[in-house]
């Protein structure tokens, strides 16, 4: 499949919550392979709730999503899908090790078979030494590493990451920003990335679709020519600098009240 051939589409998605909330309508969106997308917008516009259909985990009243080609629920477990959540959603009476180990485990591969993996995997991430450690023992970044350890094991095509960040400090969140830029580039790797942060998004995507809440929408696709690798001297650029106020622009007509 060539770099052009969406992985998602979505077409007039629409999603009400059984209690009556619409929470998503007219979402119609390509995804193409490989892209770095960020989904930015203020609190309830329907990020999470537009990730999680992506993931099969809430199903659309109307409207289609494919994943190459396919429905969400219909995707084979082999075509791995990786989530990361704003909570490291950790198990935290077991180690990092077993935490990593966890999606391996549940597919029936043997610790055994999987020691290289989970290695592997820990290294990535800078954390081969903690290993044996608990979750409670782990700084706020550290555990969200293990949970991006843990997304990785399962070599995703897709990368779903909701809000990762958002509870780190800043100097943690550029870290970490670097380190997923370097899994995506490395690695033949489509992410999407949810985030509240004009700056995050500009810094890490070469697309951004902005959203707007009541109902959840898309107001602005935007897409960031600004080559890669990107490191922090890109944020002291003037693109990154204009990027960041084309695309808060947008975002503060997200705002407006209707
Ligand atoms: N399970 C649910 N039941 C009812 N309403 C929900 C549910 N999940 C989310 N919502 C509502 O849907 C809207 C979008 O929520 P969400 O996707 O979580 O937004 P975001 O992630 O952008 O903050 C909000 O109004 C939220 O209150
Ligand atoms: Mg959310």
């Amino acid at each position: 499949m060539s770099k052009s051939n969406p992985i998602i589409h979505m077409g007039k998605v629409k999603k009400t919550f059984e209690n009556g909330t619409l929470a998503v309508q007219g979402m119609t969106l390509d995804i193409l392979k490989g892209q770095f997308i960020s989904f930015l917008g203020p609190s309830g516009c329907g990020k999470s709730t537009v990730l999680k259909m992506i993931a099969g985990l809430l199903r659309p009243t109307s409207g289609q999503i494919l994943i190459n080609g396919k429905k969400p629920n219909e995707i084979s477990s082999d075509q791995n899908i990786g989530y990361v959540f704003q909570d490291a959603t950790l198990m935290p009476w077991a180690t990092v090790e077993d935490n990593v180990f966890l999606p391996l485990r549940l597919k029936g591969i043997t610790k055994y078979q999987a020691s290289g993996d989970i290695e592997k995997a820990l290294q990535k991430v800078g954390l081969k030494d903690f290993y044996k450690s608990y979750p409670r023992e782990l700084s706020g970044g550290m555990k969200m590493r293990v949970s991006i350890a843990r997304a990785l094991i399962m070599k995703p095509k897709l990368l779903l990451m909701d809000e990762p960040f958002a509870a780190l400090d800043e100097m943690t969140r550029f870290r970490l920003n670097d380190d997923v830029l370097s899994f995506w580039e490395n690695a033949d790797l489509t992410v999407i990335f949810v985030t509240h942060s004009v700056f995050e998004s500009v810094y890490l995507s070469n697309r951004v679709i902005v959203m707007a809440p009541r109902p959840g929408r898309v107001i602005a696709d935007i897409s960031l020519k600004d080559s890669y690798p990107r490191s922090e001297e890109y944020r002291t650029t003037s693109a990154y600098t204009e990027n960041c106020r084309l695309v808060s622009g947008h975002l503060k007509n997200s705002m407006v009240k209707e």
